[in-house]
């Protein structure tokens, strides 16, 4: 590790999206440079040693933390360690995220509070744990990855959507608080994105969503890490605040 080698972290890394971002964070070669890449997961501990090798055989460094993004307790323990095993945090990508659909007069109490504390407060949980050494270094990127159901809202996806929309409040929200500390806070709102969350829906459901997509096909993984690496790299440093769609031309 050099001097000028990033630390970041990403929420739900072992699969999909976030898979994608660790990918490309720790590739070395992305826009941001050497980069070590800890990430989390809550369950599938084949995928996460499957991905830290795979990072290490092609050059990088990656360590995976076992821990449930909702607990509070548990993500002020995995930003503990990061910071006292590589000396600093600069990125850190709220990404970790379940559904669990049902129109409101089936939802159960149970499954509100579930997505609401894995999505939404998780994100407070990993942002309130970082921000002191981000304040600390006086340099610290944020991206928080939401949805377009959080932005026009989605029949069956009250839980979904109120903790995508929550999101977006956040991280304005905490954008202003911490922007005088070079503390940059974004959201990004990916439309369809083929991953096991997308694999659920049946074929008449991915046909009519196909038709609401002006580029007419779902996005890969990789086009958000894209944006993720480009939002953590010097070219992006006049960005805070914002929520970047990556969505096909779905919201315009
Ligand atoms: N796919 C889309 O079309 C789409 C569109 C808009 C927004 N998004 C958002 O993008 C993010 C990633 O979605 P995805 O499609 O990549 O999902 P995915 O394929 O289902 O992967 C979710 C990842 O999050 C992890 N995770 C879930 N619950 C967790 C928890 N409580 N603690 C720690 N890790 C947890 C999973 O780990 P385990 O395997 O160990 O459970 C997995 O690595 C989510 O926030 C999602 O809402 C996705």
């Amino acid at each position: 590790m050099t001097n000028n080698t990033k630390v970041a972290l990403v929420t739900g890394g072992t699969r999909g999206i976030g898979r994608a971002i660790v990918k490309e964070l720790a590739a070395n070669k992305s826009l941001v440079g050497e980069c070590t890449v800890a990430f989390t997961y809550r369950s599938c501990d084949e995928c996460a040693e499957t991905l830290v090798k795979e990072i290490e055989d092609s050059g990088g460094k990656a360590v995976a933390f076992k821990t449930d993004a909702a607990s509070f307790e548990q993500s002020k323990e995995v930003i503990d360690k990061i910071i006292s095993e590589f000396g600093r945090l600069d990125f850190l990508i709220n990404n970790a995220g379940i559904t669990k659909d049902n129109l409101l007069l089936r939802m159960s109490e149970q499954d509100f509070d579930d997505v609401i504390n894995t999505n939404l407060k998780s994100v407070f949980n990993y942002t309130k744990n970082s921000a002191r050494q981000f304040i600390k270094q006086k340099y610290g990127r944020v991206i928080n990855i939401t949805s377009v159901v959080g932005i026009i809202g989605n029949a069956g996806q009250a839980n979904y959507a109120a903790s995508k929309s929550g999101i977006i409040g956040f991280t304005k929200s905490i954008a202003k608080e911490l922007a005088s500390r070079n503390i940059n806070v974004n959201a990004i709102a990916p439309g369809f994105i083929q991953t096991e969350m997308t694999d659920k829906l049946t074929e008449d459901q991915t046909k009519s969503l196909l038709e609401n997509i002006p580029l007419k096909r779902m996005g890969k993984p990789e086009d958000i890490a894209g944006v993720v690496s480009f939002l953590c790299s010097p070219l992006a440093d006049y960005i805070t605040g914002q929520v970047i769609s990556v969505d096909g031309g779905m919201v315009m």
